[in-house]
């Protein structure tokens, strides 16, 4: 029976998919050094939480297919995978709805003030009701920055309360964008400046790295949210946290941090002005169970020989490998 090592139990449905067609050894890491001992002898690997860099997958000789259930692969080195013939199987889809719910819950909390106005009611401040610090997301400018497939889902959801979509992708044609009734902006300054709440949906790459620092706060306006559902690295942290002392922007409301799990100490986590939820925008239930159930599908199907589609690396199926 082939091997497959996880780095982290799998949700239900996807353990039962697992179950009887292979070996599963779980390492309750993700760390490469601490995984070695179990990926030397592994056909296939699931990274739930964790990364694999190009001298593991050297180490794990028999190493056919790397899983993410997720639509990230910013930890997995996706060219040396590729010069190995290694299919990195992905989840395309299956969390997209909770995560851009997750992000409009984040938009409601930061506009009506949600966390502070319970902190403050619980603590007997019945005042804070005439704070006056609410207000309505009606006719407001959401910014996205990435239009993927969490960012279209959001702009539909924010595009139903009656807020007024702004689009940054230069991956997606303009017309697409003006067709649905949304605004194209060609440049990401202009987005910033006009923008009453921004979103970020964008992976993270060499590119994206701090796409969002000092001098994009700079543009920004004092009452605009940020919200980050993507991955930390997009926001200089420590930029954001000089902005956000200096109330440059209304607040920020993050899902996604550079260091994960956040310490109690981080800068950010110690201002008023910011919401942060530990990484939970993609673990609703059906989100697990279908992230989960694609990349066990995916895995097993690559193991069996064939060629899956959703990969992040199509271009492996170029591989002499694979055109054995
Ligand atoms: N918080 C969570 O739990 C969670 C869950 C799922 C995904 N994510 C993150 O969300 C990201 C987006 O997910 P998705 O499913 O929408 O991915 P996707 O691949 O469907 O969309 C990403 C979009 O970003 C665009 N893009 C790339 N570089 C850009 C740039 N420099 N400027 C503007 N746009 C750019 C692409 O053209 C694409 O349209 C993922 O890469 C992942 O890091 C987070």
């Amino acid at each position: 029976m082939k091997k497959v090592v996880l780095t982290h139990r799998l949700y239900e449905a996807g353990m039962q998919l697992l179950d009887g067609k292979v070996t599963v050894s779980i390492t309750n890491t993700g760390k490469p050094s601490e995984m070695l001992s179990e990926l030397v002898d592994a056909d296939g690997l699931i990274i739930r939480i964790g990364s694999i860099d190009r001298s593991a997958m050297l180490a794990a000789k028999k190493l056919k297919v790397i899983g993410r259930p997720g639509v990230g692969v910013d930890d997995v080195d996706v060219a040396a995978a590729t010069e190995l013939g290694i299919p990195v199987v992905i989840a395309p889809g299956a969390n997209t709805r909770s995560v851009a719910e997750h992000a409009l819950a984040l938009i409601f909390a930061a506009a009506k003030d949600i966390l502070s106005s319970d902190k403050q009611t619980r603590s007997g401040n019945f005042n804070v009701r005439n704070s006056y610090k609410a207000f309505e997301l009606l006719g407001k400018r959401l910014g996205l920055v990435g239009y993927g497939n969490i960012g279209r889902e959001l702009a539909k959801l924010c595009s139903a309360i009656g807020m007024k979509v702004v689009v940054y992708d230069p991956f997606v044609k303009q017309e697409t964008i003006e067709q649905l009734g949304y605004q194209y902006e060609n440049e990401l300054d202009e987005l910033l400046r006009n923008a009453d709440v921004i979103s970020l949906h964008v992976p993270l790459t060499d590119k994206t790295k701090n796409l969002i620092g000092e001098r994009e706060f700079g543009l920004m306006q004092p009452h605009t949210v940020l919200v980050n559902c993507a991955r930390g690295g997009v926001i200089d942290e420590q930029a954001l946290s000089v902005a956000l002392k200096a109330n440059k922007i209304h607040s920020a409301a993050l899902d996604v941090l550079a260091v994960e799990p956040v310490s109690p100490e981080d800068p950010l986590a110690l201002l008023e002005n910011t919401i942060i939820t530990p990484h939970m925008a993609g673990l609703t239930k059906e989100a697990a169970a279908g992230v989960s159930t694609m990349a066990v599908e995916g895995v097993l199907a690559v193991l069996r020989g064939e060629q899956w589609p959703y990969v992040a690396n199509k271009e492996v199926y170029e591989h002499p490998i694979w055109r054995k």
